[in-house]
């Protein structure tokens, strides 16, 4: 399976894809990274990227008259490379209705809290703000909310009381990591459907 990563950061949930593709090959793990997109230039996710010989694009925002032909340029980008799976790993942007026409039920999200709790761009500071005693990750499918879609995986982290938003968020990532490429490798591997919420892995 081929799959396009969409990046906005660090890109350390992309390192650990890499990483796992290539320690367990294509064939065995199922799906390869053939492409990583961006909403913004010069991040390290991209130079993950690069460095992996991989191609890039970037489209950014301000680029584009509208939101929608932002939107139906990054579908097009993305459609360039024949996705069978897109998984957005820290992409700080909120796709439209073109993307998901093209997408949807293959586009997949990880969100640093348990949705539906704390969605959003802040997850890990609400979580921490509200007093929460645990937390963790969302692997989920991309609909038209925001971090709203089916849910595929979660994976729990305890809160500490000595915790900052920065401490909490690598231990979340540590478990994140783990469960983005076990997840990506089951749903390429082996298929899966989409029932209302429930999403049922062959
Ligand atoms: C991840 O925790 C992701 O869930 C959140 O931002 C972080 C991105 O980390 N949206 P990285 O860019 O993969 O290192």
């Amino acid at each position: 399976k081929r799959l396009v990563v969409l990046v906005s950061g660090s890109g350390t949930n992309l390192q650990a894809l890499l990483d796992a593709v290539a320690a367990t090959g294509t064939e065995a793990y199922g799906a390869e990274i053939v492409a990583v997109g961006a909403d913004r230039e010069n991040i390290e996710g991209l130079a993950r990227a690069e460095r992996a010989g991989l191609p890039t694009f970037v489209c950014k925002v301000r680029d584009f008259g509208t939101r929608e032909e932002w939107d139906a340029a990054l579908a097009e980008a993305v459609a360039a490379y024949e996705p069978d799976l897109v998984v957005s790993a820290g992409f700080m942007k909120i796709v439209g209705k073109e993307f998901l026409a093209r997408f949807g039920g293959r586009f997949v999200n990880t969100h640093p809290a348990l949705l539906p709790s704390f969605p959003g761009a802040h997850g890990v500071r609400d979580a921490l703000a509200y007093g929460a005693r645990v937390t963790g990750c969302t692997v989920h499918f991309v609909d038209d909310g925001v971090d709203t879609g089916p849910i595929i995986a979660q994976g729990v982290v305890e809160i500490r009381d000595e915790d900052d938003e920065s401490a909490l968020h690598e231990r979340i990532k540590e478990v994140e990591r783990r469960l983005l490429v076990e997840v990506v490798g089951r749903l390429a591997r082996n298929g899966y459907r989409i029932e209302g919420r429930k999403v049922v892995i062959q």
